[in-house]
């Protein structure tokens, strides 16, 4: 790896999140980590003592000179409420950001974020980092996937973090834009009920969403439930596509499919006897099917994502999740909140 041109790289916010993303830029070839701002002074000083760099107050101190600024690709992971404040400075002087997901807190102040990246011309990509899950890569490199129906669970225990925020826009997010990656399309009528417990933002929501047909004429139903008052962590995604099963469970970091057309001389002998009246109830169905485990890697998915965006900022690639795919999913969120609230549950 020496023929990649260096960036200089920096974060914005390390909490929780943002201490994850210093790690992996400090530790990246490629990359010079000029360091964290952070306005907790402690934090931010704790963690250039980890993984080197400067520790910056504020992102002016960090930009430097307007002319030339001293970094080339930010990574924001403050609260989803500064990501517009933080990030506008930046992207309006050209400088690459990567932000944390959920994009922004409504989809008009996401709009705004993706007008400054579009005014300094700059790369923005949205840090939806489960697209680049080795659970999810090896369910998206399954070929000819028409799903017709999706099943996605995300449970956990309460953390008490981002409860400032409600479960929708910060967990369910997650797999609103999974669906934008495998639908590519917005839902076109949405059913959702949620339950606050904690707080007046709500802790569990199921919605059904709709996708249109493409032509076709067959469309896509998903069934999306997140909750994070769960007594356990469960990540599952299972898909019904036209010619295959798939189960994905991200905890177990595992997947299943089971294709038409790999069991299509067991299938045709049971239609045919099934045609024929024959009793078929001693037949163990799971004993019968041919089940594929596609592989799944073990790459650090926040690692995958950093290279992927500075592969952008160095080549002018589209950005994987870019600011249309992050309002996508801010404005199904907006969608479903408002669904659930004219449903009765108690939404900030
Ligand atoms: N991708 C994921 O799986 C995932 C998981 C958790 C959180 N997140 C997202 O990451 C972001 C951060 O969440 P977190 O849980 O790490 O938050 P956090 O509260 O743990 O950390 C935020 C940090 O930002 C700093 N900060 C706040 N405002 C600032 C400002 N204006 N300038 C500089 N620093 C500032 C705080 O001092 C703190 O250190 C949120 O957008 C959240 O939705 C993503």
């Amino acid at each position: 790896m020496t023929n990649i041109k260096t960036l200089r790289c920096a974060v914005v916010g390390v909490g929780r999140m943002g201490r994850h993303h210093a790690r992996v830029y400090s530790q990246m070839d490629g990359v010079d980590f000029v360091g964290v701002v952070d306005q907790d002074e402690t934090r931010r000083n704790d963690i250039v003592e980890e993984w080197g760099g400067k520790a910056f107050a504020t992102v002016e101190e960090l930009i430097g000179s307007d002319e030339l600024p001293s970094v080339d690709a930010v990574t924001i992971a403050t609260p989803t409420v500064y990501h517009l404040e933080v990030a506008e400075p930046l992207l309006e002087r050209g400088i690459a950001c990567l932000i944390e997901k959920p994009l922004a807190p409504t989809a008009e102040v996401a709009a705004a974020i993706a007008e400054a990246a579009e005014k300094g011309g700059a790369v923005l990509q949205v840090g939806h980092v489960v697209r680049y899950d080795p659970v999810m890569r090896a369910v998206a490199s399954i070929e000819n996937l028409k799903p017709r129906f999706i099943e996605m669970v995300r449970i956990s225990p309460m953390t008490f973090r981002s409860v400032d925020v409600g479960v929708v826009l910060d967990m369910m997010i997650h797999d609103l834009d999974l669906l934008t990656m495998l639908t590519g399309q917005e839902p076109s009528d949405i059913r959702a009920n949620a339950v606050s417990v904690m707080g007046e933002a709500e802790d569990m929501c199921n919605a059904r969403l709709e996708f249109a047909s493409e032509g076709d004429g067959l469309g896509c139903t998903a069934n999306v439930t997140a909750s994070r008052l769960g007594l356990k962590t469960e990540r599952k995604l299972r898909i019904i596509s036209e010619d295959s099963y798939v189960s994905a469970d991200f905890v177990k970091k595992h997947v299943t499919l089971v294709r038409k057309i790999a069991n299509e001389e067991q299938l045709f002998d049971l239609r045919t006897r099934l045609a024929a009246g024959e009793d078929l109830s001693s037949i163990d169905y799971v004993d019968l099917v041919e089940v594929e485990e596609p592989e799944v890697g073990d790459e650090d998915a926040l690692t995958l994502q950093a290279k992927d965006f500075l592969h952008s900022v160095r080549t002018g690639k589209k950005p994987y999740v870019d600011a249309e795919a992050g309002s996508m999913a801010i404005r199904t969120a907006e969608r479903i909140m408002e669904t659930a609230t004219a449903a009765g549950a108690r939404l900030l």
